[in-house]
């Protein structure tokens, strides 16, 4: 089908905001080629009951109406939590000030709010767009195995087919809850890693600080104190000149696959290494084979990524 005329891409978000997990949900809500069908939340930035609020402020700076918003699990499926204030903060989402949320959380769990939105939906109409730990997704699929063949696919932020970040070979999202994560990337749906080797290349530069800053609406002047925050700590603890937006780009890539290009080859995550916890190992020795499920972004295209996050800004405007 010709994708412009095909209407606007179904997703559920499943974050842990996180500086770059509210600029993904920014991103969704302000992009005429995504309809948010929920937010949920998962403990990893933060605890379960920062995140979910956090969550919650930015859907009013935002002013996101319904939305169902939902809160997950509180930790990863069978270790102990691991949380990145070294990142992130003591909240979760350091720098600006947050508002008191104004809307009601969904009484669902996460998990059920999950399945009931991929049941309720034409098969193959609803994708999955995680930017924290995989253990709200792993637990939905293990809950109701029909939403794995139902749903279109899933697109999250995470591994990396080279490096890591809280490791040598594992990034965050993954190593926090690495049998979730291979839970997930074994189901047999369509996964793709929007991973390390292209967020790493998705800085916030100076210029692009510069260009969210003219915006000047509330939401725009609140993801440039975000990008403050997140540029001090990336530089104190990662040694970044400027900060790696990765969560976006899962959403970047749903809403145009040629912004965030990916390419399928095998991937498994390695849950029993001594010094490989967590790794995403992908197999690039020969072409996928037939009814290989698994891709890897690759190629960034970081102008049309920002130019997505800056006009999904000025759709937003100033809510009020
Ligand atoms: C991932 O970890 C979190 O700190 C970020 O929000 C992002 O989802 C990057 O490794
Ligand atoms: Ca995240």
């Amino acid at each position: 089908m010709d994708e412009t005329l095909a209407g606007p891409e179904k997703i559920v978000l499943d974050c842990d905001p996180g500086h770059d997990d509210a600029i993904a949900l920014l991103l969704a809500h302000g992009s005429p080629r995504i309809e948010l069908l929920a937010v949920t939340t998962v403990a990893g930035n933060q605890t379960l009951p920062k995140v979910m609020r956090n969550a919650l402020s930015v859907a009013r700076i935002a002013g996101m109406t319904g939305v169902p918003f939902a809160a997950g699990a509180d930790r990863p499926l069978v270790r102990p939590i691991r949380l990145a204030p070294s990142i992130h903060g003591e909240s979760g989402l350091d720098g600006p000030q947050l508002p008191e949320p104004s809307i009601r959380l969904d009484p669902r769990h996460a998990v059920d709010l999950i399945i009931d939105i991929v049941l309720e939906h034409e098969p193959g109409s609803v994708t999955l767009v995680p930017t924290g730990a995989l253990t709200n997704i792993a637990l939905a699929a293990r809950m109701e195995p029909r939403i794995v063949d139902r749903v279109k696919r899933v697109v999250l932020m995470g591994g990396a087919v080279q490096g890591g970040n809280w490791s040598p070979v594992a990034e965050f999202n993954i190593v926090i809850d690495p049998e979730a994560a291979a839970i997930v990337f074994e189901a047999g749906w369509d996964v793709t890693m929007v991973g390390l080797d292209v967020t790493h290349q998705a800085l916030a530069t100076q210029e692009v600080v510069e260009r969210i800053r003219r915006i000047d609406t509330a939401p725009a002047r609140f993801v440039g104190e975000l990008l403050d925050f997140f540029g001090s700590t990336y530089r104190d603890a990662q040694g970044f000149e400027h900060p790696p937006v990765h969560d976006p780009c899962a959403v970047a890539h749903v809403i145009d696959p040629g912004v965030v290009r990916a390419t399928r080859m095998p991937i498994v995550v390695e849950t029993a290494g001594v010094h490989t916890l967590g790794m995403t190992v992908a197999d690039r020795r020969r072409p996928a084979p037939v009814g290989c499920r698994t891709s890897a972004a690759l190629e960034l295209d970081h102008a049309r990524l920002w130019d997505l996050i800056v006009d999904a800004l000025e759709r937003i405007g100033d809510p009020g």
